[in-house]
């Protein structure tokens, strides 16, 4: 088969290689790519956004099937595209990704099929959303409906801070159009998870746990980011809650999606709060998690590219993957500045002298190469992603990875992982 992964982030890396590990693959195209897909497929410079431009290469190559990462050109309508054209492809059609396109549609969703998430009200007057606040129980948690790159959600412990948050997004326009709308939701404390599961439409096979640290600082302080580390298997998913995540929040979903014509295929990502051993829905994403995608394919054992064939299939229930048993920690090797502004094109170092170490994987995100050199070229560089016998020993293996590479502005977290031996 030829294959094509659209994407040029770790998660991208990840799908890449372990896609590259199946006997059924001949040929592997990433588009756009970075230094790191550059190993192991042929980077192809095609633009996030040229929907056309991918599906036009997809027939002059031959691809027999492609797979998204990122959710920008699913919630564009790439899958709608691809299958116009007679292609096959993996993800869910636009009107499925606006699960994560719109988080008014998602609330509504849950609602509606009972599914437990935060309390909540949706706004399109920023008048209404401004006395709506008056009467209701701080703290409040405020969200721009549409897509704003993770920055959209924002956290207000005080009145003061809800009406400058409705102002930023729904007046100043802070997001663009994702700000048209608004969600105000109640503030949930617990523990995050993601739980990310394989659906075709009808059926749901989950993946194996994961935890992110979203926040930039050690201790989980500091503003959210895309995640600058994961681990998998969580600890706090005991085989019970993982029965209750399938049970009331991913099977009814799916089922719901369904019955609204809106037939969902793909990845599904909640995002999970679990409260009082409770899950609840922060929120869905319509794609693999980035950095979770990192630890939960270090540790897939089956071919992952089968798996991908029956959710297009649609035949899932004839599937089940298999894991290792050993736990994985993926940290990201960031450059300083990130999630704001941040320098590109700084030489990166150690890149050779890890390959000696096993058990260790070197997931490339903003990185590009000239000639033989390979220079960050973007803020989340790299996902050092390691295979331990538990959680402690695959911190241990990650960080001596981290520890011979170095580029100048070098920014890691020093704590990935540290929750899991905690909890
Ligand atoms: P979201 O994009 O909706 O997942 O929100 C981004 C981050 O904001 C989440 O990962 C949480 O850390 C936080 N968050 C979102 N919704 C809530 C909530 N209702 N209560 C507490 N924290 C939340
Ligand atoms: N790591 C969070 C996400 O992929 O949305």
């Amino acid at each position: 088969m030829n294959i094509l992964v659209i994407g040029n982030g770790g998660r991208e890396h990840a799908l890449v290689w372990k896609i590259g590990q199946s006997p059924l693959i001949r040929k592997i195209y990433c588009a756009p790519g970075n230094a790191g897909t550059s190993d192991i497929a042929e980077n192809v410079d095609i633009e996030l956004t040229d929907i056309t431009g991918f599906a036009d290469f997809a027939i002059k190559n031959s691809i027999d099937l492609a797979v998204v990462g990122p959710e920008l050109p699913l919630t564009s309508g790439i899958v709608d595209e691809f299958e116009k054209r007679g292609l096959r492809i993996f993800g869910p059609r636009k009107e499925a990704a606006e699960i994560e396109g719109s988080k008014v549609f998602a609330k509504y969703m849950m609602q509606k099929y009972g599914i437990p998430t935060a309390k909540y009200e949706s706004f399109d007057s920023p008048k209404e959303a401004r006395n709506y606040i008056r009467k209701t129980a701080l703290p409040l948690v405020i969200k721009a409906d549409g897509l704003a790159a993770g920055k959209g959600v924002i956290i207000c412990n005080t009145a003061r801070e809800t009406i400058e948050a409705i102002n930023a997004i729904m007046v100043e326009k802070r997001f663009g159009s994702a700000g048209k709308k608004i969600v105000i939701e109640e503030f949930l404390k617990g523990e995050e998870v993601s739980y990310m599961a394989f659906c075709d439409g009808e059926n749901v096979l989950p993946l194996t746990s994961a935890q992110d640290h979203k926040q930039i600082y050690d201790g989980d302080r500091g503003p959210n980011t895309g995640g600058m580390g994961a681990y998998s298997p969580a600890p706090i998913i005991t085989q019970k809650l993982d029965r209750e995540i399938i049970d009331t929040i991913m099977k009814p979903l799916i089922a719901g999606m369904k019955n609204e014509g809106r037939h969902y295929k793909g990845i599904l990502y909640g995002g999970l709060m679990i409260v009082g051993g409770k899950p609840f829905v922060l929120e869905f994403n319509c794609r693999f998690g980035d950095p979770e995608t990192q630890p939960v394919l270090a540790r897939m054992k089956s071919d992952i590219v089968p798996v991908m064939i029956a959710v297009v299939d649609g035949k899932l229930n004839e599937m089940e993957i298999q894991w290792y048993d050993e736990a994985s920690v993926c940290v990201v090797m960031a450059m300083r500045g990130y999630p704001d502004t941040y320098e590109k094109g700084i030489e990166i170092k150690g890149l050779e002298d890890i390959k000696k170490l096993e058990n260790l994987m070197v997931f490339h995100a903003g990185t590009i190469k000239n000639d033989d050199k390979i220079s960050t070229n973007g803020g989340r560089v790299l996902g050092v992603t390691s295979l331990g016998k538990d959680i402690k020993d695959a911190i241990d293996k990650a960080y001596k990875g981290v520890n011979l590479i170095s580029w100048k502005g070098v920014y890691y977290r020093r704590d990935i992982g540290k929750k899991a031996i905690r909890s």
